[in-house]
C-alpha cells in the first residue's frame, strides 16, 4: 500500500499509479465512516487551501469547503475574476505567493486548450500541492468519488459493463473532462468500458491511446460506437451525460446544428429496458433534466446520482488529508 503522499500534485489520475489511487480509496472509505460516526478528523488543523474558480460549482467548491474545515483546516474561496488574474497576473505569480501563504493551490479551469495548461503551469511554480478541481481535460476530483461509488454498489469491479453515453443538452457547452476522466480510470479496475457517442463529439485521441493501453494492462475493455441501444443493452452502470464537440470544433456556441441533430441521444426509461435489470444510472450533476435524461429515471430506483455527489465529500477529504498532510 502506497503511503507517500505529501506535496503530490493531483491534476489527472493518469499521473497517479494503481496503488496511489488504491491508497486514496481506502483513506475516502476511512473518512466516511468516522463522518458517519461523528468521530472528528482533524488532520489538517491550521493548514489552508486556495480554491480558485474561473467557473461556477456546486459540489466542487462545497465539498472542498465542507471538507477542509471537517480536517480542521480553512478553505479560501477565490473568484478568479476578482483577482488580479482579471488584469493578466500570471499562473506563475499567483501559483509562488499563494504557496507563500498557504498548503496547497486548487483550481477550476475549463477554458478549451487553456485550463490544463493554465494548471500545470501552476503546479511547475507552486511549491504546495495543487489540485485540478476541474479542467478543459479532467475532473479527478470527480472521477475518483465516481470509481468510489462503483466500488461500493457493485463490489468486484472486474468485468462489470460500465457504458459513459453521450447526451443531448442545452444548459452549456459542457467540458469533456468527466468522460475522459472516466474512460481512462475504469478499465485500470478491469471495468468493460463502453463509450458511445454521435459523430463529432470525438474525446482526443492520445486520451483513448491511454485508456486503451489501461485496459490492455489491467484486463478491461474499451469499446467505442455510435449505437446509443448498443452502450445499455446489458449494461450494469450507465453514464448518459452531454460533453461539447470541443475537439473538432472550438466554438464557444452551444446550440448548433450538430446538436439539434442529436436530440434523441436522452436517458429514457425505454433505453434503461435494455441494460441490466439491476442497472445503476450514474451523472456528475448538474444534469439537463428533460434534455439529458428523463425525470423519471434520474428521480427513479436506479439513479445513484446522490450516492455518487455525496462521496464528493469523501474523497476531497482523502486527497487533501493524504497530500496536504501525512508524510
Ligand atoms: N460534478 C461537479 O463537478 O459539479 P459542480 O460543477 O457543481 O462542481
Amino acid at each position: 500500500m502506497q503511503s507517500i503522499f505529501k506535496g503530490k500534485h493531483f491534476i489527472s489520475l493518469q499521473d497517479w499509479t494503481k496503488d496511489e489511487i488504491d491508497t486514496l480509496l481506502e483513506v475516502s472509505l476511512d473518512l466516511k465512516k468516522k463522518f458517519a460516526m461523528g468521530i472528528p478528523t482533524p488532520y489538517l488543523a491550521y493548514k489552508t487551501v486556495f480554491l480558485m474558480f474561473f467557473e461556477q460549482s456546486t459540489r466542487t467548491r462545497n465539498s472542498m469547503e465542507a471538507g477542509i474545515g471537517q480536517l480542521g483546516g480553512h478553505g479560501i474561496f477565490l473568484d478568479t475574476s476578482t483577482m488580479q488574474i482579471a488584469h493578466g497576473e500570471v499562473a506563475r505569480d499567483t501559483a509562488v505567493i499563494l504557496s507563500r501563504y498557504g498548503h496547497a493551490i486548487a483550481c477550476r479551469n475549463c477554458g478549451w486548450d487553456v485550463g490544463n495548461k493554465y494548471l500545470r503551469e501552476m503546479e511547475k511554480w507552486s511549491t504546495v500541492p495543487v489540485f485540478n478541481l476541474q479542467c478543459d481535460l479532467f475532473h479527478p476530483m470527480q472521477g475518483i468519488a465516481d470509481l468510489m461509488t462503483i466500488r461500493e454498489k457493485a463490489g468486484n469491479l472486474k468485468g462489470i459493463k460500465v457504458s459513459i453515453i453521450w447526451a443531448y443538452a442545452t444548459s452549456h457547452k459542457k467540458p469533456v473532462s468527466v468522460p475522459l476522466t472516466q474512460v481512462q480510470l475504469f478499465p485500470r479496475y478491469g471495468m468493460d468500458v463502453t463509450l458511445a457517442y454521435p459523430v463529432g463529439y470525438d474525446l482526443p485521441d492520445w486520451a483513448i491511446e491511454q485508456a486503451r493501453a489501461n485496459a490492455e494492462a489491467h484486463g478491461g475493455e474499451l469499446t467505442i460506437t455510435r449505437n446509443m441501444e448498443e452502450a445499455y443493452r446489458g449494461a450494469h452502470i450507465v453514464i448518459p451525460k452531454n460533453w461539447g464537440s470541443w475537439v473538432t470544433d472550438q466554438s464557444d456556441e452551444v446550440i448548433d446544428d450538430r446538436l439539434e441533430s442529436n436530440k434523441g441521444w436522452k436517458c429514457t426509461e425505454e433505453m434503461m429496458k435494455l441494460a441490466d435489470r439491476d442497472v445503476m444510472y450514474m451523472h456528475a450533476l448538474p444534469a439537463d433534466r428533460n434534455n439529458e435524461v428523463e425525470d423519471s429515471v434520474i428521480d427513479g430506483p436506479r439513479s445513484i446520482v446522490y450516492d455518487e455527489a455525496e462521496n464528493r465529500l469523501h474523497t476531497a477529504k482523502a486527497v487533501m488529508a493524504l497530500t496536504m498532510g501525512g508524510k
